[in-house]
């Protein structure tokens, strides 16, 4: 008798369990739409151009939007806004996609963001159809074998306020269109095989109010920075490693809201004992260059430089002192007569 009504009593327990579970799912299906059949279409013709990928969870009998690996939505409308590939730093790689950036991804209409990063399955071109993502905020395609130019009509991503396309075996000139972006606030190309001069447009329309950021890197670019460039408010300024010549004197000033700076290893030559910083300066390298001229003593008074490397250029004079940064030696050595701490006394 006792054990009847104690299993009655959790029966019906259990019945209002379930009519709550139910309930709740049902309220959690409605908060998000399943994934648009235009856009689960484009990404298994996105899946299906690769040789072999890692795309595995990737099938019509789930829901791309809730269950697809790499794959992110718009919870509202059920539309692909994200798709981020990315091996981590320290493991070895297991996304694979075994091919090129298929041309499937024009279809994507809604995406906003895409990254493939750490990808060395990855090679071939930037495929054309990537200018049709007119909504698309962020477009990152690192270290993989993605070859051919920094295509022309990257230029006609409209959206597109960060760009960054480093390590990957790019080679051509830098197209001047890319200046044509009005959104765009950081561009990185680095570690490529870049020719060609620095396109005077870059960030010739940038937003108001915005800062820059640009990275070249490391590629194989020639003649002068452009002196347009003395009018964009830098932040991170990247151009080492490259051929560059003349003068750079024009990127620096007190009001100039640069935070890091790398100029090394280049030929640039212009007297830096001209140069002035503003106090949100933390990084300088001028290193490897021709650059002559002293260094002036306001590098001594910047709060916030916590690296200073001018080592194997024509500068001379007593290096300033009483700052809060102590750089090592080496950062001052192969100059043409720099004197005092670190290095010799002057005489
Ligand atoms: C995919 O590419 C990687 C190299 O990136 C290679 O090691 C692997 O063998 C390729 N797999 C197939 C099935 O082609």
């Amino acid at each position: 008798m006792e054990s009847t009504r104690s299993s009655t009593i959790f029966t019906f327990s259990i019945n209002l369990l379930l009519i709550f579970l139910t309930l709740f799912s049902a309220a959690a299906s409605e908060a998000a739409a399943a994934c648009n059949k235009k856009d689960e279409s484009a990404l298994l013709a996105f899946k299906s151009s690769f040789r072999y990928s890692s795309l595995t969870s990737w099938s019509r009998s789930t829901d791309c939007c809730s269950s697809w690996d790499f794959v992110g939505c718009d919870s509202a409308s059920g539309r692909v806004t994200s798709l981020r590939f990315y091996n981590d730093y320290d493991m070895s790689e297991y996304i694979f996609l075994n091919g090129s950036i298929p041309a499937a991804i024009g279809d994507l209409s809604e995406l906003e963001r895409v990254e493939f990063s750490r990808i060395s399955s990855l090679e071939g071109p930037i495929p054309p159809q990537l200018s049709k993502l007119k909504k698309l905020q962020s477009l990152q395609i690192y270290q993989t074998q993605v070859s051919g130019p920094v295509p022309n009509f990257l230029s006609e991503l409209t959206s597109l306020k960060e760009l960054q396309i480093g390590y990957n075996r790019l080679s051509g000139p830098i197209p001047a269109s890319l200046g044509n972006l009005v959104h765009l606030t950081s561009l990185t190309l680095y570690g490529n095989q870049l020719t060609g001069t620095v396109p005077a447009s870059l960030f010739s329309k940038l937003p108001k109010g915005s800062l820059a950021t640009l990275v070249l890197s490391k590629n194989k670019l020639t003649g002068t920075i452009p002196k347009s460039f003395a009018r964009v408010p830098f932040s991170n300024l990247y151009l080492d490693d490259n051929k560059l010549t003349g003068d750079a004197l024009f990127l620096f000033g007190k009001s100039k809201p640069i935070v890091q700076i790398n100029l090394a290893r280049n030929s640039l030559a212009f007297d830096f004992g001209k140069a002035a910083f503003p106090v949100s300066t933390n990084y300088i390298d001028i290193s490897h260059n021709e650059i002559y001229g002293s260094i002036p003593n306001g590098i001594a008074k910047l709060p916030n430089l916590n690296y200073f490397d001018v080592n194997s250029n024509k500068l001379c004079g007593k290096i300033p002192s009483g700052g809060m940064l102590v750089s090592p030696a080496e950062n001052y050595a192969n100059n043409k007569c720099l004197c005092g701490e670190p290095l010799q006394p002057c005489k």
